[in-house]
């Protein structure tokens, strides 16, 4: 295992540390049933892909390792939920996820709603209550609350449910992924950002990265729901044929697709070429193209 692998691996462990302790309650609450669904659907699995982002743009503006954590969470709580409330039967239907039945296969459909606000308003109270100044916490919200709105996450996943059953144009597409993937992915370097208060030209690499880091990611996501393998995804192959949205697969083919993930991984790569200890965010980019889960 490389350095940076072995970092990524460091921080996703100590992540779900944090999580763990964020959804830590008594068991004996009353509203004990979407706790265990919190906890389900957001402990002990996900790539934390969003959180090492956060974390390394933390460290590379000497933030408070503590207090960039809390912004980790926050993020991986927004994914938690903005995946909860994809795979339900009114959106893409999916009965897996990471590795086990979906949020609303093993709670049912209205714990699994309410596990994903659960989570989506636990990310704000996480974020607000960092050891962070004040200053810093108020932006993170604002910055986390953007991309997870009808401007972020929200107003992807709409693009995406209304364009089922028809093509669409690979501007809108991209448009769509900008958001329902870009968004949350931009909003993570940018906490890192924020929780050291950072240079511009450290935000701006960081910015310029993640929206470039988000497509490809994105692309590769839609390879692999045609050629993955479910049991390494976690999650079914097939979905989006079964969903009949248009993807960059059914735009480009897999081999315009994999050549578009790449020119992209480039440009995330050339954004951040002048910052100094790069290495990780590299190695990161470059393992968007190899990925099989
Ligand atoms: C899945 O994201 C949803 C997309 C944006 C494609 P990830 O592939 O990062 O999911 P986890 O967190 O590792 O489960
Ligand atoms: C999901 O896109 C993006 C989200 C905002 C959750 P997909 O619907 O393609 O993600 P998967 O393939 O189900 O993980
Ligand atoms: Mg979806
Ligand atoms: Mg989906
Ligand atoms: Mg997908």
């Amino acid at each position: 295992m490389n350095r940076f692998e072995q970092q990524l691996r460091d921080d996703a462990q100590r992540t779900n540390q944090a999580l763990y302790a964020c959804l830590k309650t008594s068991g004996r609450d009353p509203q004990e049933a979407v706790f265990q669904a919190m906890r389900y659907s957001l402990l002990d699995a996900g790539k934390r892909l969003r959180a090492a982002l956060v974390l390394e743009f933390g460290r590379m503006s000497d933030a408070d390792p503590e207090g960039a954590m809390s912004l980790a969470c926050a993020v991986e709580m927004v994914h938690a939920y903005s995946l909860i409330h994809d795979d339900l039967p009114c959106m893409d239907n999916d009965d897996f996820r990471r590795g086990k039945p979906s949020c609303h296969k093993a709670f049912g459909e209205a714990n699994a709603l309410l596990a994903g606000d659960g989570l989506l308003t636990l990310a704000f109270e996480t974020a607000a209550s960092a050891n962070l100044p004040e200053s810093a916490r108020l932006e993170a919200v604002r910055i986390l609350s953007q991309a997870a709105g009808v401007a972020g996450m929200i107003g992807g996943q709409v693009i995406d449910l209304e364009s089922e059953g028809r093509q669409i144009s690979a501007e809108l597409l991209d448009t769509l992924y900008a958001l329902k993937t870009g968004a949350l992915l931009r909003a993570a370097a940018a906490l890192g950002c924020i929780a050291g208060n950072a240079p511009q030209a450290i935000h701006s690499a960081a910015d310029a990265y993640a929206t470039a880091y988000g497509l490809a990611f994105q692309i590769t996501d839609d390879i692999l729901d045609v050629v993955g393998d479910a049991e390494k995804l976690g999650k079914p192959v097939g979905s989006d044929g079964e969903n009949r949205k248009t993807t960059y697969v059914t735009l480009f083919g897999i081999d315009g697709a994999r050549q578009r993930a790449a020119e992209q991984i480039q440009r995330a790569m050339r954004s951040v070429e002048q910052l100094p200890d790069n290495g990780f965010l590299l190695w990161l980019a470059e393992l968007v193209l190899t990925r099989d889960h």
